[in-house]
């Protein structure tokens, strides 16, 4: 029964989509930095910007959205569709879950845009994500940190199943479904439900945002690591995509983390070349800001030029420690493998806040802005992404339960 069930499972996870390729990808909310929509032309400039990138370690041709409807707009389908045809970017589809009893409107766009569009569109939709951060919007830091209405996993676990029958006669049926949240998200048991309901698990890591953990850029690596293989650890072998994650060029600092084009570009190298570039799906935060309320510019390029702050190439040995973090993701086959941490990794920053305690904890200060999609009242929701929470605060028993299983990692605390 045991075997069979697995075996089941894992055909599942298999067929569930073409989710062996790491994609490499920005994120792309509905406006502008003054609130203005998006039209086709500008996800067509961010698109083509993100293709031509100078010294790119790797083709930026996927694009990661957070709602399909396009700003202002009741129900139409959001512009970047057609962009996306035009430039072949594979998409990532979002859901905007928060604030909402009903996805009928999202619903309703995306049926246009397959009945409009069909298999030009369909066949670019690599990935569907029931929701971005409710769950981190709704847990304690959330709270604290005034972050916004978000949902709860038995929102997520219905709008999942709402889904699902919208698109059972549809190609994206067999699109692999998501839910994008913060790490510490993953790691609450509470949160199982909606683990249980997904075929992956998007997580948004900023290490930035991780006050009182020694959150200089120098620990970085290490902060991203541990808060991956929490995640590794909770969620029992579903693939992983990072879905947002990136360091300001520019901004105020917080605690330890300075914004800095240097520093913009020695995270580049130490997450994304070190850890993620082309062997985790990956969604870079990010190619152009658009959230005026945030003083942290994450954008690595000005004015969508294809040569950027920094140069992109990646270097071939990096300052973070190896054997701290697990070396293959389970993101390419559905299996996790995380070999054990080294003794190197104890005694980093973030130990003594990891007790649980939650002195100094709590980040997440809104990072850029993800969509802005107008709700079915007219009003504009314009859901604000919010940025890292925070490392090891207040991990359940479930989640300690879930960590035991990966070997060494209690190695860490
Ligand atoms: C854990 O998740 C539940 C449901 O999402 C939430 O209500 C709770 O506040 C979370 N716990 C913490 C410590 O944030
Ligand atoms: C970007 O555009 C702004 C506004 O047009 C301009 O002031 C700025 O000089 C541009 N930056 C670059 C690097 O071209």
């Amino acid at each position: 029964m045991r075997v069979s069930a697995t075996l089941a499972a894992v055909a599942g996870v298999l067929a569930s989509g073409a989710s062996a390729e790491n994609y490499l990808g920005f994120n792309s909310g509905a406006t502008l930095a003054d609130r203005s929509a998006k039209f086709k032309a500008d996800f067509l400039a961010e698109f083509k910007t993100a293709q031509g990138l100078k010294n790119s370690p790797g083709k930026f041709n996927a694009v990661r959205l957070y709602t399909n409807i396009q700003a202002y707009s009741k129900d139409d389908p959001i512009q970047a569709f057609e962009a996306a045809i035009e430039t072949k970017t594979k998409i990532l589809l979002g859901v905007w879950t928060s604030g909402t009893d009903s996805i009928e409107l999202e619903l309703s766009a995306l049926k246009k845009a397959i009945s409009k569009y069909g298999k030009e569109f369909t066949d670019l939709v690599i990935g569907m994500s029931i929701g971005s951060e409710d769950l981190y919007r709704v847990s304690e830091t959330g709270i604290k940190n005034k972050a916004g209405v978000g949902a709860g996993p038995n929102t997520l676990v219905k709008f999942i199943g709402d889904y699902k029958k919208a698109v059972a006669n549809t190609p994206l049926s067999s699109v692999p479904i998501g839910h994008v949240d913060t790490w510490d998200a993953w790691t609450n048991g509470t949160n199982k439900a909606v683990v249980d309901a997904l075929d992956w698990v998007g997580v948004d890591e900023y290490p930035y945002y991780e006050n009182g953990k020694g959150n200089n850029i120098k620990n970085a690596g290490k902060l991203f690591d541990r808060a991956f293989d929490a995640v590794v650890g909770a969620v029992g072998g579903k693939p992983i995509w990072v879905t947002e994650t990136g360091w300001p060029a520019t901004g105020p600092k917080w605690d330890e983390a300075e914004a800095s084009v240097a520093n913009a570009k020695y995270y580049w190298q130490e997450i994304g070349c070190r850890k993620l570039f082309n062997k985790v799906p990956t969604f870079w935060y990010n190619l152009r800001d658009s959230n005026p309320d945030n003083e942290m510019k994450f954008a690595i390029t000005e004015n969508l030029s294809t040569n950027p702050l920094f140069d992109l190439t990646c270097p071939t040995t990096f300052d973070t420690p190896t054997g701290t973090s697990s070396t293959s993701s389970p993101s390419a086959t559905g299996f996790s493998s995380v070999t054990v941490p080294g003794s190197s990794a104890t005694g980093t920053a973030g130990d003594s806040s990891n007790s649980g305690s939650g002195s100094g904890s709590g980040s997440g200060t809104s990072t850029d802005s993800g969509s802005s999609a107008s709700t079915s009242n007219g009003a504009e929701s314009s859901p604000v992404v919010e940025g890292g929470a925070s490392l090891g605060k207040g991990l359940s028993g479930a989640a300690l339960a879930s960590l035991a299983l990966v070997a060494g990692v209690f190695a860490l605390f």
